[in-house]
């Protein structure tokens, strides 16, 4: 604290874990982002939600090593809860609360989440921030769980004019009800091979591609084993796949250079992007690095812009903010480009896309804390309630009133 009372550096809650597939992915990149933050503007406090969704401080959770030992780590951390205390303030406590000494750890100005996945990049962590009054990085709660389901993502992107694959969707129970009907409307509309997709994962967990009827059905069955949503898209089959990363808000937003994804024809597995594809990556530890990329893409300048302006465009009509990553598939037979898909808490916050962008990694966690406090401060200008108690009125005197 200065004189005024007024802390110098902004306190930052990374939050990060999670009860999701990414859960590792989730700790390399948090670790990583932790060690580019500016310490003499943030001080940093380590958020870490283990696999079973309890919460937790300590300054052990900084080191990659101690989690190869789960149950020591959590031994060694703090168990926490958040909570909302007066007007505006935030603050970690113990949990359980000791019957002696403090239960009272810090105060946070800012939460930055960096976890994947279901109950994380999904809108639901973003909802419970909200109710806590807690200023945060990245996409809000509208925004990221559009992002996360791919069935309403599409949605919004068709109805924009943004370019998609053509697609069919439909609850797995209604595959096992009339199955004979789905088939007729995916083969009707689409043409094998097809890509079956549950509709709310990543990393590529219960997608496979199906080229008749048979694999069809098997397809169905493993993705619904991950979702009772399931997408079938037109498999593209020569194709080029391009990341590109967009950083900002509603109001400006710019992309990073274009990323060229080289997968193996096939689709990618959970190992080959997470873990080199596992014995000769070396492990979990390199991360998202290992995956093998060519930045910038090796596409035409035409094309490189075409695919940053869409991923703007494909960033701020969600509503996006922060970073975030999408994902374009070019069709080689034809050209054409499409959105594959957006990930609003991209692995490793795409930094290696800001990089040779011209933005270092600490500019990047800097730009993002400030978008995230932009936000509040303009959503403080916002009214959320009105200012009389329509009780008062006497007009809410139930009977047929209370219905208009
Ligand atoms: N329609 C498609 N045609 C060809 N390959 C696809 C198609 N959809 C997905 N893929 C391949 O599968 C991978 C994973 O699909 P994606 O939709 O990105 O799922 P996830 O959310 O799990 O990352 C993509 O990176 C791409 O290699
Ligand atoms: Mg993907």
């Amino acid at each position: 604290m200065n004189k005024e009372g007024v802390r110098m550096r902004t306190r930052v809650a990374v939050i990060f874990g999670g009860m999701s597939v990414e859960h590792e992915v989730s700790v390399i990149s948090a670790l990583q982002a932790i060690q580019n933050m500016d310490e003499s503007r943030y001080e940093i406090i380590p958020v870490y939600i283990s696999k079973e969704g309890a919460w937790y401080t300590g300054d052990t959770l900084l080191d990659i090593e101690e989690y190869k030992n789960l149950k020591g780590l959590l031994a060694k951390s703090q168990r926490i809860q958040l909570l909302r205390e007066g007007d505006n303030r935030v603050i970690i406590n113990k949990e359980p609360k000791p019957k002696f000494g403090k239960a009272y750890i810090n105060e946070i100005d800012v939460a930055f989440p960096i976890v994947h996945g279901t109950f994380a990049e999904d809108g639901v962590l973003q909802g419970y921030l909200e109710l806590l009054g807690l200023p945060y990085v990245g996409c809000d709660v509208v925004s990221s769980s559009t992002g996360m389901d791919k069935v309403i993502m599409k949605n919004v992107y068709r109805d924009s004019g943004l370019p998609i694959l053509d697609y069919v969707w439909f609850y797995s129970t209604k595959w096992n009800e009339d199955q004979d009907e789905l088939v007729k409307k995916v083969e009707g509309k689409l043409q094998y091979p097809v890509i079956v997709k549950p509709a709310n994962l990543g990393s590529s967990v219960g997608i496979s591609k199906a080229a008749n009827v048979d694999e069809l059905e098997e397809a169905v069955e493993l993705a619904s084993q991950f979702a009772n949503k399931i997408v079938i898209e037109k498999m593209v089959q020569n194709m080029t796949e391009i990341n590109c990363s967009v950083l900002g808000d509603y109001e400006a937003a710019e992309a990073s250079v274009c990323e060229q994804v080289l997968g193996n024809d096939e689709i990618l597995s959970y190992e080959d992007k997470y873990a080199g594809g596992g014995s000769k990556g070396g492990g979990a530890s390199k991360g998202m690095e290992s995956t093998n990329r060519i930045i910038p893409a090796d596409i035409s300048e035409e094309k490189t812009k075409e695919i940053q302006e869409l991923a703007v465009a494909a960033f701020q009509v969600l509503g996006c903010s922060g970073v975030s990553r999408i994902d374009f598939l070019i069709d080689n037979d034809t050209n054409n480009v499409f959105i594959n898909e957006i990930n609003t808490i991209p692995g490793s916050l795409s930094f290696y896309l800001w990089e040779p962008t011209g933005k270092p990694y600490k500019e990047l966690t800097n730009d993002l804390i400030q978008l995230a406090l932009k936000r509040t401060r303009e959503r403080e200008q916002l009214m959320f309630s009105i200012d009389s108690n329509l009780f008062s009125l006497g007009k809410l005197s139930g009977g047929k009133g209370s219905k208009n």
